[in-house]
Order: structure tokens, then sequence, then C-alpha cells
């Protein structure tokens, strides 16, 4: 029994300002409910009732229409009173909301555009309650910015998590469904509570049980799932296995333009779709780090994906297909394949060939979630073809959940990051909401961190990023400060130096471990496999193409157009320009665009080498500084809590050290160049 941890940001504690408490008591005695009772429905009242009953110490009651109450409904239901500004109103998403205060008969109207909108309606009040806000007279007036707002579990159906590091999967244990459908509710609810409004349950790579998650052995269990996350408008996705008709219908090839594999698959689209009528899609890794696709059979991307789209297009579903995609078995002795490339290499060609229900699914950079990277350029270049863009929450290459890695921020950059792709003020966020092309589908997906930890994601700390990814994708403007501030004061309570401490260590964790990792963005040197704490060479002579090329004279990787791989002319001119010339290229990304001496001069002023040694001896106090703040609030939070960060913390600050002398000594002995400032460094 562990409420505290468990309950996240959704605690509910009583609401100690008298004020606050009483203005919203005046509401909350009793409820009207406008329009039809769904199981949606259903969900927002109890979450209604719940919150407002541990809010406020009163359960509300449901009665008829009257005085002093909250009013629950669609636009639609309240069509005849005149209440609204129905001007502001008419362009409202389906997912939109608005809450309005009536002070003639003083009630609280809650009301969605649809009953989609009354479910986030009721989450945002509680929010607010939470905050201890009070509403203003002025209506609130919200949509998702994001029409695709996606979380993606890689849980495997033996109960382990590809980089897991939150204990092991809540859906599955020993090549079942768990069936733990309480926690799988408790679970929507959270995800419900920021937003979310789609998931894949199982890993991307797809192995041989979880192959037959679309078959009758397992169908019923992931209806049953489908159903709970449904009450919270959640859809529910399956990762598919490309070579299914193989392996589940004994066909002898899984080739795209095959007749008997497009029957197969238009008849397991139906079968899938009798048990789940609102199936969201697949979600597919093909050709990619070794997984079947249509490479085998000489078709294209396009041709795998549409003949899967095509299967579900009758039944309203959607395929997105994975741009994760590049030589994983490159000979490290040949510098001119360039992982980075990849994904542009492969899909801008294709670019206007996939079907309507077809969406490709990008990761933010074009290597694979480290701490620092270019922008993926093939965000915004394909013109006619519908993108989600993929983040990772879970901190495989940050930390995973033992260190404090706050990625908010490192989302924002990417979401604000210009593309120039139409001209200047072509933003990441514009090609995920889909405005920049008008794109009919379109949004954000991610890697979840969460697992059957009592506290759902190991690190406490770590919730900020699920609770931040959910809320930074329903609208990308939020700061990453008020989203920290929003999580802690829900999370931790209301106290004002709990409330400063956590939010500086949230916010100064990213550069943090920027400093002790790898430097200047050119990745990795991690342990090969599990990717945690230093190995410098870790990766550099293997086949996964993501080396640093450091010898006695410099490090980096040369990715320009004059000398290099010319991964830069993927980008539009304005970046290629800024990231191809030395002199432009940001710092923070030099050794991820050029190869260049120790001793060439940054624009901070430094050498290459002494800003390495400066951030990893900076990185690794400022690690310690970390714990030492978390310390400091000891007696202002819950020992549980309080306890779980500590483990975590120490861990940490053992980690940073080593990254600080592994890379310090490596860099040391690679250039005989001497630390400035006269500091250890071992040699
Ligand atoms: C990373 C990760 C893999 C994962 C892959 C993917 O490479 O290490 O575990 O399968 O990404 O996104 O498909």
């Amino acid at each position: 029994n562990h409420p505290q941890s468990y309950n996240c940001w959704l605690q509910y504690n009583a609401i100690d300002d008298v004020s606050v408490a009483s203005f919203y008591r005046s509401f909350c005695q009793s409820f009207v409910v406008l329009c039809d009772r769904t199981p949606l429905i259903n969900s927002a009242i109890d979450e209604l009732q719940r919150g407002i009953t541990s809010l406020l110490g009163e359960t509300p009651t449901e009665t008829g229409k009257d005085d002093n109450q909250l009013v629950l409904g669609t636009l639609e239901d309240v069509a005849q009173e005149d209440i609204l500004d129905r001007i502001s109103l008419a362009n409202l998403n389906e997912e939109g909301y608005c809450i309005r205060m009536d002070e003639r008969q003083h009630q609280l109207y809650v009301l969605g555009k649809t009953e989609k909108g009354i479910l986030y309606a009721v989450f945002h009040l509680l929010r607010k309650m939470q905050l201890n806000e009070i509403l203003t007279t002025e209506e609130v007036i919200e949509q998702p910015v994001n029409q695709i707002r996606m979380m993606n579990h890689w849980d495997n159906v033996d109960g382990s998590i590809e980089r897991g590091y939150a204990g092991l999967s809540f859906f599955y244990q020993q090549n079942r469904f768990s069936r733990q459908w309480d926690r799988m509710h408790d679970y929507a609810r959270m995800l419900a509570s920021i937003g979310i409004n789609a998931v894949t349950i199982n890993n991307v790579n797809v192995h041989q049980v979880e192959s037959e998650f679309i078959t009758a052995a397992f169908l019923p269990d992931v209806a049953r799932t489908a159903d709970i996350f449904r009450a919270y408008n959640i859809k529910l996705f399956l990762s598919a296995n490309y070579s299914s008709p193989m392996q589940l219908g004994g066909l002898s090839s899984a080739d795209p333009l095959a007749d008997d594999v497009r029957e197969w698959w238009k008849e397991k689209a139906s079968e899938i779709y009798a048990a789940i009528p609102d199936f969201g899609g697949f979600v597919i890794k093909a050709d990619s780090e070794n997984r079947p696709g249509p490479f085998t059979y000489g078709r294209t991307h396009a041709d795998g994906a549409n003949m899967l789209g095509e299967a579900l297009a009758p039944h309203g579903g959607i395929l997105i297909w994975r741009c994760f995609v590049y030589n994983c078995h490159q000979d490290w002795r040949d510098k001119t394949t360039d992982r980075a490339r990849a994904a542009y290499d492969h899909f801008m060609p294709l670019d206007g060939q996939f079907n309507d229900n077809v969406i490709l699914q990008i990761k933010n950079g074009p290597m694979d979630f480290q701490v620092r990277e270019g922008v993926s350029p093939l965000l915004g270049a394909m013109k006619d073809t519908n993108q989600i863009l993929e983040f990772q929450i879970a901190q495989e290459y940050t930390g995973q959940q033992k260190h404090l890695c706050y990625l908010v921020p490192q989302w924002k950059d990417v979401l604000n990051f210009d593309t120039y792709a139409k001209g200047e003020g072509s933003f990441v966020k514009d090609v995920a909401s889909g405005s920049l092309y008008e794109r009919p589908l379109s949004g954000i997906a991610a890697v979840a961190n969460s697992g059957d930890a009592y506290n759902w994601t190991g690190h406490p700390l770590a919730q900020a990023n699920l609770y931040g990814y959910g809320r930074l994708v329903w609208n990308p403007e939020l700061s990453a400060d008020a989203i920290a501030s929003e999580w802690i004061t829900q999370t931790y309570g209301n106290h004002a130096t709990v409330l400063k401490t956590i939010k500086e260590m949230l916010l100064q964790s990213l550069q943090t471990y920027e400093n002790y990792t790898a430097p200047l963005g050119v990745g990795w040197m991690v342990n090969p496999n599990h990717h945690y704490g230093p190995n410098v060479d870790g990766y550099e002579y293997s086949a996964w193409g993501t080396y640093h090329f450091a010898d006695l004279h410099g490090i980096g990787v040369d990715r320009t157009m004059q000398t290099g791989t010319g991964y830069t002319s993927q980008y539009f001119p304005e970046n290629e320009k800024r990231y191809e010339s030395l002199e432009a290229c940001p710092d923070e990304l030099v050794l991820f665009f050029h190869h260049v001496p120790y001793t060439h001069q940054l624009h901070s002023g430094k050498s290459v080498i002494q800003h390495i040694y400066d951030t990893h001896f900076e990185g690794a106090e400022q690690a310690e500084q970390l714990r030492e703040q978390w310390k400091s609030i000891k007696e202002l939070i819950d020992e549980e809590r309080f306890n779980d960060g500590l483990t975590r913390f120490n861990l940490q600050v053992d980690s940073a050290k080593e990254w600080r002398d592994i890379i310090n000594t490596y860099f040391y002995r690679k250039s005989g160049i001497e630390d400035e400032h006269g500091r250890t460094i071992y040699s």
C-alpha cells in the first residue's frame, strides 16, 4: 500500500486554503449531467466525485438542474441557454472544452464540445483545485493542439519491458495478459488526466508470442484492455509483426504485393474489428534492426505500409509506420555510411506515395534518443505525407530513471526547432500538429517510462516526465517551468520550499546530465546493450553506426557536404548553412556535425578539450548538488518518496563521478593536453 507514490499527480489532498475551498464548495454540493451516460461520461463523473470528495471532504450528489451546482454536458446540451460566447466555441475540435461560471444561478458549467471534452474539462477543474487556483469569471476554453497524443509501451508478453526502468510490465506476466485490470484502469485515468488519447500496449519489436495478439488466443484480453482505455478516450493500437501472414497464416511470403498476403491482412483486420470495433490500428517496425519488412521482396516501405493501410481503411483504422530504419550491420571502417542520414535517405524519396490513413513515425533525432543530437531533418521535409513525431520518455540514454533528467526542456527544443520547410517559422511543433501542411493525420508519440513499480516510474521524479509529456503534447506552448510547477504542486502539495527546490532540480537536471556524459552532441560512449554507464569506446568498433572517431588529434563526426557524409544537405538551406560551417555551428552540436582538433576554440572561448574537462568536473559536482537539494526537503515530503529519491541520487552521484573520470582520463590519454586548472585527472 503506497498511496502517495502510486497516485502520482492525482493526490487530491484536502485543499488547505480556506477561501479556495469555500469557493469550490459553493459549486460542488451537487451536480447535474445533461448528456447521456456512456462509459466515458461515467469515467468523468467518477473522477469528479473521487476528486471533490477528497479535495473538499464532501461527496457531491447527482441531482436535477438546480442553483449552486456543477453542470456537466456538451455544448449542444446547453444550446438553448444564454451562457456562452458561442463564437469562440464554434471552431473547437471534438476534444475541446469550456468551463464557465454563471454568476446568476451560481453554477459552474463543465462543458465539452463532445463527451470527450467533458472528461478533459473535469480533469482541468480538478487540476485547478489541486493547484489551489480559483477559476475566474472568464471562460476557460481549451482544446488539444495535437490530434494524436500517443504512448508507446515497449512491453513484452513475458513481462519484461524493452528499455524499461520501472520494474516489469503490468500488462503481461509469463506469456499472458496479467489481467491486472484495476491497475490498467488506474493507468488509463492517469493518462487521460494529461490528455493522452492513444496507446500501443506491446513492444515495437514483436516477438513470437506477441505476434499472436491478433489471434483468437489473445484478442479477448486485448479487447478487454481496449474497453478500459476507451472509457478514458484512449484508443488502443497494437504493434504488429510484419511477417504475420507467414507466422500466423502459414503463407509462403509476406510480400505486400502478393494477393494472398493482401487478402490475409484484410481478413485479419475484419477479425480484429469484430472484437474491437474502434481498434486504432497497427504500429509497425519493419526492415529495422533485423525486423522483417518489405525489403525482402524488393518492395518499398510505401508498398508495405499501404498494403496494411488498405486492410485497416474500411474499418477506420490507422497504420503507423516507423522511420527508424538504418543499416545496423555497418562496418566501422566504412566512413561513408552515416546512420544519421538513414531515415531521410529511405523515406524522403517516397513522399506523397503513402495512403491517407498511413502515418510515418519519426524519432526526434536522426540517431537515437541521445541527450543531444540534431533534430531529424525528415521532420517537415515530407510535404505530402502524414507524420508523427516520436520522443522517448523512458530514459534509455539519459540515466535510466536512476539519474534525474527532466526531459521537457529537450522536447521543447525539438518542438521549437525551425525547419524552414516553408520559410522562417516552420517549426517542428507545426509539423506535429499537422498545421504546417494541413495534413489530415498527425501528432506525437513517445516510448513510455512506466512499469509495475509501485510509483510507476522507478525514480519518483521521473513521474514528471510522464506528466510533462502529456501536458506538452496537449499544448506545446506550455513552458518547461510551468509544467514542472503544476506537477510538483499536485504531486507534493502546496509548499513553497518544496516547489522551489524540486523545480530548480528538474530544470537543471538535463544540463547536468549532458555535462557529465558524451560531450558536444557526439553521443553514446555508453556500455553496449544495456546502455547504462560510461564506456567511451563501447560502440566504437561495432556494427551499429554510432562512432565518435576520437584519435590523438581530435574527435567528432564529419557530417558536412564538403568533407564528410553530406548529412547537412538534408536540412533546408538555412539550417544546412548553419551546420555546415564550423564557425556557425552551435557549440552544443559541434561534434555531431564536425570532426575537430581538441584545441579547436568554441564560441564559448574554450577549447574542446578544456570544455570536456570543465563540463565533466562541473557535471559531477552538480549531481552532488542535486542530492543535497533533495536532502534539504527531507522533512517536507513523505518518507517513502524521499527515500526512493535518495537511493537514486546516491546512484547518480556515483555514476556521474565514474563518467567524469572515465571521460576525462580517456581524453587526457588521447590528447596529452593538461587541464588548465590542474584538477585531478587519472593518467
Ligand atoms: C533503440 C533501442 C531499441 C529499440 C529501438 C527502436 O535502438 O535501443 O531497444 O528497439 O530503439 O526504437 O526500435
